[in-house]
């Protein structure tokens, strides 16, 4: 008898065992197709629960998707999924199986793809009691049959620590990178320094650090309080020189935002958190640039003819294939 279902348990004449393995190569072939056509990844980690990393995917992926980029946000908090209720998107993904037999994503605008367990769920508030290989397995799903389609950037929210979920995302996604999200005092840099560690156990590059929660901007005077210090974030940068992204105060706003399922860098406001945001995707946009962003973004050629059947779309005009 086999009780392999990842198809390593290195018996391949063990009953069941064969097509098991057959299984998971087709598995694989479809998680390399999904990938290929994406051209950045971001791991959202952070050594505790609670510093804001689902805050910083929802708003990262926002922010990206508003600048015009096509953005998938992929929540792998199974056991606390956040990312539906912070987006205000209540529905259920039941939509129709693509031609290729993939599950349509929830749109939360043009741009913006979201998945999540939560909303696969007969009842929201039903726990998810899954030990690791279950977990492994939904998030290979995720990869493999949801229709993501072309993306310039997947942002995947984790759950705290280094467990099963972040594990899976290192195995199956080699070139994600961690986006290591902390609050300023020395307890949670501590956990940050797991974080790292990790970082280099799996062999994941570390797109940054962001501080969240770095000061409170009084909004009756708008002087800065460090209610939890500030500046540990950027010395741990230095120390692992790693990339320091940015600090993000903390702003009572961000909470009603995240409650309320409206993103905070969907309110139209210009606070000086909405400000350190905008200041963090910048980074990150410089730190993982899209090569052909152009092309996420439909701009008329204006060397192309009136009339002419340019079939090139926004890219670059192909000399052989059209008469601009
Ligand atoms: N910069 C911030 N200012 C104020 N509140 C914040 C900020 N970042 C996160 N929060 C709030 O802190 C709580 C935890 O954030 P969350 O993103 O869920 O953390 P995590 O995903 O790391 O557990 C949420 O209520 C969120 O609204
Ligand atoms: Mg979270
Ligand atoms: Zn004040």
């Amino acid at each position: 008898m086999s009780t392999c279902s990842s198809g390593t348990c290195g018996s391949k004449k063990a009953s069941g065992c064969g097509s098991a393995d057959a299984a998971v190569a087709q598995q694989n072939t479809a998680i390399a197709a999904s990938l290929d056509r994406i051209k950045n990844k971001i791991l959202v980690m952070s050594g505790k629960g609670g510093v804001g990393k689902s805050t910083v995917s929802v708003n990262l992926a926002l922010g990206l998707a508003q600048k015009g980029y096509k953005v998938g946000l992929m929540d792998v908090d199974l056991h606390g999924p956040d990312i539906v209720r912070m987006l205000g998107m209540p529905g259920r993904m039941d939509g129709e199986l693509t031609k290729d037999g993939k599950m349509p994503p929830l749109q939360y605008n043009d741009t913006l793809k979201v998945i999540s367990l939560e909303s696969m769920m007969e009842n929201r508030d039903d726990p998810i009691i899954w030990r690791g290989p279950l977990k492994n397995q939904a998030i290979r799903q995720f990869i493999a049959d949801v229709n993501w389609g072309d993306l310039d950037y997947l942002v995947i929210d984790a759950p705290p620590g280094t467990g099963d979920e972040p594990m899976t995302v290192a195995h199956t996604i080699k070139d994600a990178k961690a986006l290591v999200v902390t609050t300023p005092q020395n307890i949670a840099l501590a956990d940050v320094r797991k974080s790292i560690n990790f970082c280099k156990h799996v062999s994941m590059k570390i797109l940054g650090i962001v501080e969240n929660m770095s000061g409170f901007i009084c909004p009756h005077c708008d002087k800065t309080v460090d209610i939890f210090k500030t500046g540990g974030g950027e010395q741990l940068a230095t120390e692992f020189s790693v990339p320091f992204l940015g600090r993000i105060p903390v702003d009572p706003r961000v909470v009603v935002a995240g409650d309320d399922g409206k993103p905070y860098l969907s309110s139209g406001t210009t606070s000086p958190a909405v400000q350190a945001f905008e200041a963090f995707l910048a980074k990150v946009e410089k730190e993982l640039p899209v090569h052909a962003a152009a092309a996420s973004i439909p701009m008329a050629n204006p060397l192309a003819k009136a009339g002419s059947s340019c079939g090139c779309g926004g890219g670059p005009c192909n000399p052989n294939t059209c008469d601009c």
